[in-house]
C-alpha cells in the first residue's frame, strides 16, 4: 500500500515574510486533522532555514527545489546537498522541466544530481514529461522512457529506495490545462511497467509516483483516486493555503 505524498512547489516565490504568513497558514489548516497523506513543500533556498524552524513537531516535511550534484567547492551559485541537509531537507525536486527548459539542465545532470542526493541521504523527486509538440507527435512513452533511463543510469534499486517520480507533462504546468486523469494514469502506469522492468516488479509496486500540472482543488480528487496516481507535485495552487489543504485533504 503505497502512502500519497503531496508536495507544494512554491518556485521563485515567496519572500521571509509571505513564507512565514503561508507556513503558518499551512500548519493551522492542517493542525486537528489525522493525515494519511504525506505533506512536503519546497519553498525557494532563502527561506529553508525559517522553514525548517516553523514545522517542527508539524508533519510537513521541507524539500528544496534544485541542488548542485558537488558537496563543496567553486560553484558559484550553487547549493550542495549537504547544504540542504544541514537546513533540514529531507526532499529535493531534480530535473523540474523549467530546469530542462529555461537552464539547459539535461538527463546527464540531472543523473548526477540524483545520484548525489541519494549518496547524501536527501529523496529526489524526480521530474519527467512530454511538451504539447511531443505528445501530439505521438513521442510521449518515448520521451518519458528516455528522461528515465538516462536520469536513474547506473545507479541502483536499493540506491532509490527512497526516489520519488513526479510525471509533469510540460503542457499541463502552470497553463490551467490540466491531464485529464485517464491521460494521466496510462502515462503512470506506463512509468510503473517500465521501472519494473529496469529493476523490479516489488521496487515498481512501491514507487510513488505523483502527477503535476495545473493540479487544483477542483481535478485533485479525480487525479488522484486513479490506481497509479500517488500524489500531486502543486506548483501554483500551493501558494495560496486553503487550495493547497484541500488537495491534501483530496488525496486522503
Ligand atoms: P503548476 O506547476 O501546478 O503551477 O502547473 C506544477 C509544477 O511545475 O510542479
Amino acid at each position: 500500500m503505497r502512502t500519497k505524498i503531496v508536495a507544494g512547489n512554491w518556485k521563485m516565490n515567496n519572500d521571509i515574510n509571505s513564507s512565514i504568513t503561508l507556513i503558518n497558514d499551512i500548519k493551522n489548516g492542517l493542525a486537528q486533522k489525522e493525515l494519511n497523506v504525506k505533506v512536503v513543500i519546497c519553498p525557494p533556498f532563502t527561506s529553508l532555514s525559517i522553514a525548517s524552524e516553523l514545522i517542527k513537531n508539524t508533519p510537513i516535511k521541507l524539500g528544496a527545489q534544485n541542488m548542485y550534484f558537488e558537496k563543496s567547492g567553486a560553484f558559484t551559485g550553487e547549493i550542495s546537498p549537504l547544504m540542504l541537509k544541514s537546513v533540514g531537507c529531507e526532499y529535493v525536486i531534480l530535473g523540474h522541466s523549467e530546469r530542462r527548459t529555461i537552464f539547459g539542465e539535461t538527463n546527464q545532470l540531472i543523473n548526477k544530481k540524483i545520484k548525489s542526493a541519494v549518496d547524501n541521504g536527501l529523496k529526489p523527486i524526480f521530474c519527467i514529461g512530454e511538451t504539447l509538440e511531443e505528445r501530439e507527435l505521438g513521442k510521449t512513452f518515448e520521451v518519458v522512457e528516455t528522461q528515465i533511463r538516462e536520469g536513474l543510469q547506473g545507479i541502483s534499486e536499493t540506491e532509490l529506495s527512497d526516489l520519488i517520480i513526479a510525471y509533469e507533462p510540460v503542457w499541463a504546468i502552470g497553463t490551467g490545462k490540466n491531464a485529464t486523469p485517464e491521460q494521466a494514469e496510462e502515462v503512470h502506469l506506463f512509468i510503473r511497467d517500465l521501472i519494473s522492468k529496469i529493476y523490479s516488479q516489488k521496487f515498481a509496486e512501491n514507487l510513488i509516483i505523483q502527477y503535476g500540472g495545473s493540479v487544483k482543488p477542483e481535478n485533485s480528487k479525480d487525479l488522484m483516486s486513479k490506481p497509479n496516481i500517488d500524489g500531486a507535485l502543486v506548483g501554483g495552487a500551493c501558494l495560496i493555503a486553503d487550495s493547497f489543504i484541500k488537495i491534501i485533504e483530496s488525496a486522503q
